[in-house]
């Protein structure tokens, strides 16, 4: 139902901003306040930003001083800072002068209507504003109204301004396998620019979300501190001016760098959203809203618990056949799965996939591995009370497959040049602008589901950048629109399965978390979060990555000992430990376990279940970084009501007489006193088992919970009594 705002949220109010008289609007959630004044011949200015006020608290925000500063400032007139668009309108003119000609409120949706002084170009900037959590959207709509074509050079999707001395930022970095690294830094004067390139994994390096903490270095806890996330599948730049220190401005939206977008008369353009929270309780506070934002508004089946998983992939790689997917249908089945999702390697014909050099394309059985095709593997998960999933990447080829040789202008490639080749010396990028290529996107994942109506999982891979920045489809004039276009065309076909088959669970990867994007997460029920499984580099990966991203969709299964990608031997408790803080799943032949072991793995599938809805529902609470330094790591989750939790700690480096800290626990009800059970203390006596201590001392004083040797961990389940 839509939430109809209050007359109240909207009103005309009369401050001595200079001799106009000011018209403000609201943009309220449960605890944020977005405060903008919206003067008709104006530009839209941001006053406030912060803890929900009531209007009669709008006087003392002029009164302060506060910041004032164009919502969404253009090129050419006025503004030598960083703007947010710039067009060369029909005439040449490269300057663009806006000014409100209304603004309306329409249920959650607050929009500001704009009008170049001179063109009939316009702007309308959106806001909506969440009613069950405190995550805004902003977007634009930009409209040519000139007789001819106009070229939009910058088109940002939205601005966040604020004043602050001392702020810092928080920002996630990584590279293949070491994805979502986070670094922290004062704002210093300048600009600090994030910035994707990579055209189609656009999340491998530099993530499209960041925090800007207002009390200094950022605290899991408390403090204030907005976050803003991009939303968009694409090229994006984030841009931070910080100017004398104390104002920051924030500007994001898709990458202009080669992206110039004509329009012709009468054409639209939307922009994608930029999503933004306020917190006073820190950035644990800020990653809260958007789990919870996550959930209810932009996650693929937000409510629903997942499924614990095997995934055929660290197993045997790509040799794949009936016998041994079997094997492992049996290990996970015996281990408590509910699973079994065959990855690479299951297809081909006149180009087996025997490696990674050929065979992309070409989605039909190798008949060699899999006699029997894939309604064999299915009816033997079936059988073994097991769900099934394949993986498939349906936006690439190589040239050597039969796709190629039939459709070779279906790939993204130059006329002129010789095509540059990405994984195994041959992989290509299908053109996605082009409707065909949509078509047959398409119809890859709807004839595996009409092939086998009971399949009830695909693995949405993509493994190269955007190589060769040329398309077929798109003519001369409009090449420099490839990266748009390609990402409309892929968001269009996903709408287009969603609606076909909404229950499919379908999880994103891209070489890892080379896609973790919230553009994304509407198609997704989940994402692989690394192709490194190593249990203690993820520790790192799956912080950085828990800061805008709910559990539920993250995820994190247990690989063999050595670990492949590292060679680090890690207890197989360890390893449960940590991958149990998301959506568990295995990536092993289960019958590489030994007996001792594969009856700690039935006791620890058989514990997540029982956790799985705290884990997956309820709030994280972050407390100890491993990016502190010390060797250490914790962290917990707590239902909404506060009447269950699980603490996790982790010890994952060794010093001698290093001291365990004390572990100080949040998001407990004070008053409450909790019971204490322990999951399978390795190493350790069950020490807490059965105690009973209050919330408030929990939180307050903490627990001594030893940790002696490298890689011991413990896990701590709360409930209230
Ligand atoms: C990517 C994925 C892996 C696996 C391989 C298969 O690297 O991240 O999990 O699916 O492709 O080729």
């Amino acid at each position: 139902m839509k939430k109809i705002f209050s007359l109240l949220a909207f009103c005309p109010l009369l401050f001595s901003v200079g001799k106009l008289s000011a018209k403000d609007v609201f943009v309220n959630t449960p605890k944020t306040t977005l405060m903008l004044s919206v003067n008709e011949g104006s530009t839209p200015r941001i006053h406030y930003y912060g803890s929900r006020i009531s209007h009669s608290q709008a006087q003392e925000i002029y009164d302060a001083m506060s910041i004032n500063y164009d919502a969404y400032p253009a090129f050419g007139r006025t503004s030598f800072d960083e703007t947010a668009l710039s067009v060369t309108h029909a005439d040449g003119n490269m300057s663009t002068e806006l000014a409100i000609t209304g603004s309306r409120q329409e249920g959650d949706l607050t929009i500001i209507s704009l009008k170049d002084k001179a063109y009939k170009f316009f702007v309308d900037l959106y806001y909506k504003a969440n009613s069950e959590s405190d995550v805004i959207e902003t977007w634009t709509v930009i409209r040519n109204g000139e007789k001819k074509p106009i070229r939009l050079e910058q088109y940002a999707s939205g601005v966040m301004t604020l004043r602050q001395e001392g702020a810092w930022i928080t920002h996630f970095h990584g590279t293949w396998a070491a994805e979502s690294q986070m670094t922290e830094e004062p704002l210093t004067p300048g600009l600090k620019t994030i910035v994707n390139h990579d055209g189609v994994r656009t999340a491998m390096d530099d993530r499209a979300e960041v925090m800007i903490s207002l009390d200094g270095k950022p605290q899991e806890n408390s403090g204030r501190v907005i976050g803003a996330a991009l939303c968009w599948t694409g090229n994006y730049k984030l841009r931070l001016e910080t100017r004398g220190k104390y104002r920051h401005t924030l500007i994001a939206g898709i990458d202009e760098l080669h992206t110039a977008y004509t329009l012709r008369p009468g054409e639209s353009f939307q922009t994608p959203e930029l999503a933004l929270t306020y917190s006073t309780e820190g950035k644990g506070g800020v990653s809260r809203a958007f789990h919870r934002w996550g959930h209810n508004v932009k996650l693929h089946n937000g409510h629903q618990v997942r499924d614990i998983l095997l995934n055929s992939w660290e197993g045997v790689y790509m040799n794949v056949n009936q016998e041994v997917c079997e094997q492992m249908m049996d290990g996970i089945r015996e281990l408590g799965g509910e699973l079994f999702v065959v990855d690479d390697g299951w297809f081909g014909r006149k180009y087996r996939r025997t490696d990674d050099t050929q065979g992309l394309g070409d989605w039909m059985t190798d008949t060699q591995k899999l006699p029997d095709g894939v309604p064999a593997l299915l009816k033997a998960a079936e059988d073994r009370g097991l769900k099934f999933g394949i993986w498939i990447e349906p936006e690439m080829t190589n040239s050597k497959s039969e796709l190629y040789e039939a459709h070779p202008d279906w790939v993204l490639a130059h006329p002129t040049r010789e095509l540059s080749k990405g994984r195994g010396g041959t992989q290509l990028v299908l053109d996605m602008s082009n409707p065909k290529v949509q078509d047959y996107v398409f119809s890859i994942v709807d004839n595996l589901v009409k092939g086998n109506p009971k399949l009830h999982y695909i693995k949405w891979d993509c493994n190269m950048s955007m190589n060769n920045y040329g398309s077929s489809y798109l003519t001369s004039d409009r090449q420099s629109h490839l990266v748009v276009d390609f990402h409309r065309g892929l968001r269009s076909t996903l709408e287009r399965i969603r609606a076909k088959y909404p229950d499919l669970v379908i999880q994103l990867c891209a070489g890892g978390g080379g896609r973790v994007n919230w553009g994304f997460m509407p198609y997704f029920d989940e994402f692989w979060v690394s192709d490194d499984t190593d249990a203690q580099q993820r520790l790192f990966i799956q912080w950085g990555t828990s800061h805008f991203f709910p559990t539920m969709a993250m995820a994190q299964h247990v690989s063999a000992s050595p670990n492949h990608q590292t060679g680090r031997i890690i207890p197989l408790k360890f390893r449960f430990d940590v991958a149990m803080t998301g959506r568990l799943g295995m990536e092993m032949k289960p019958s590489d376990l030994n007996d001792r072991e594969r009856e700690y793995a039935k006791k620890a599938v058989a514990f997540y279940k029982e956790i799985r809805p705290v884990i997956q529902l309820g709030d994280q609470y972050r407390l100890l970084s491993p990016y502190e330094g010390n060797g250490f790591c914790s962290q917990m989750f707590v239902t909404e009501d506060k009447s269950e939790a699980v603490f996790f700690c982790y010890k994952f480096e060794h010093y001698v007489d290093l001291h365990t800290p004390r572990w100080h626990m949040a998001g407990l009800d004070p008053d409450a006193t909790y019971r204490l059970t322990e999951f399978e203390c390795s190493e350790h006596e069950h020490y807490f088992e059965g105690k009973t201590f209050s919330g408030k001392f929990l939180m307050e004083t903490g627990l001594d919970a030893n940790l002696s040797r490298q890689f011991s961990s413990r896990v701590i389940r709360l409930k209230k009594i």
